[in-house]
């Protein structure tokens, strides 16, 4: 019984690794043949990702000369690359704004752009980040933060949805009165109500999905416009109770 027990066992890890094999297998075909690897190679990207951000920004306008952002989940850094690049001075002077990039990984230097390491969810990171900014408000901020994928659609997307709720709280609270937020979202269990919380926060809210992220995956993206009065006056006024239920 036992020995049969064991080869039972045996069997279903040899099955689930071949099936990760196999996963994996067809993660780096279609890595090489992605048309976005190769131009994210071509033109010196740290990812693929760079192309969803500026595809966004073909439409909608979001970066321009002079404006300051965070780029939050910015590892490995292609989001910053391109922030970087639209706000360059010509002949190399530096640049036309600021940019602050974060993520819970070390993330290569890139110049101009002040990168801290931290968790966005925890409070003494979100210190940090304020204290970067130094009270400067924001043009707009970009969040491309995603938590390592447990599998289970729900647990990830509940997780995803977590990041985006705070990403929201962090726009309401820094953001110009013209300023926008853009996040990356999950469709599944906990994405309806992100949009509520967008359409409660901002004045405008729209939906993009890039043609570089990959259709078949869940991923898209939220972008607000104009943080609205009630919602700042909202967290305010959830700050102050916080503050006051402090010991
Ligand atoms: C898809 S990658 C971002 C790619 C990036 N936009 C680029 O262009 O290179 C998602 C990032 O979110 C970061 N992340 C996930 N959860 C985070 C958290 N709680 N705080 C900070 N960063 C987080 C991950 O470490 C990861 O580097």
């Amino acid at each position: 019984m036992w020995a049969a027990e064991r080869l039972a066992r045996k069997q279903v890890g040899r099955r689930g690794m071949s099936k990760r094999k196999k996963l994996s297998r067809a993660w780096l075909a279609r890595h090489i043949d992605d048309p976005y690897v190769k131009l994210a190679q071509k033109h010196g990207y740290r990812s693929r990702a760079a192309f969803k951000l500026i595809e966004i920004d073909a439409q909608d306008r979001l970066i321009r000369p002079g404006i300051a952002v965070v780029d939050l989940g910015s590892a490995p850094g292609a989001w910053s690359q391109v922030l970087r690049e639209r706000l360059a001075r010509p002949g190399g002077a530096g640049i036309d704004g600021r940019i602050v990039a974060l993520d819970l990984l070390p993330m290569e230097p890139i110049p101009d752009v002040t990168f801290l390491q931290g968790d966005f969810r925890e409070e003494e990171t979100l210190h940090r980040l304020e204290a970067a900014l130094g009270g400067a408000k924001l043009d707009l901020v970009v969040s491309d933060m995603a938590p390592n994928l447990s599998g289970i659609a729900s647990a990830d997307a509940a997780r995803m949805a977590d990041l985006a709720e705070l990403a929201v709280a962090f726009a309401v609270a820094h953001l110009k009165p013209d300023g926008a937020l853009l996040v990356k979202c999950f469709h599944g269990s906990g994405y309806s109500q992100v949009v509520e919380l967008f359409k409660r926060s901002f004045v405008r809210v729209a939906v993009r999905k890039p043609k570089a992220s990959r259709g078949a995956s869940a991923e898209t993206y939220l972008l607000g416009r104009s943080p609205k009065a009630s919602a700042r006056a909202a967290l305010g006024a959830e700050q102050g109770a916080a503050a006051w239920d402090e010991p």
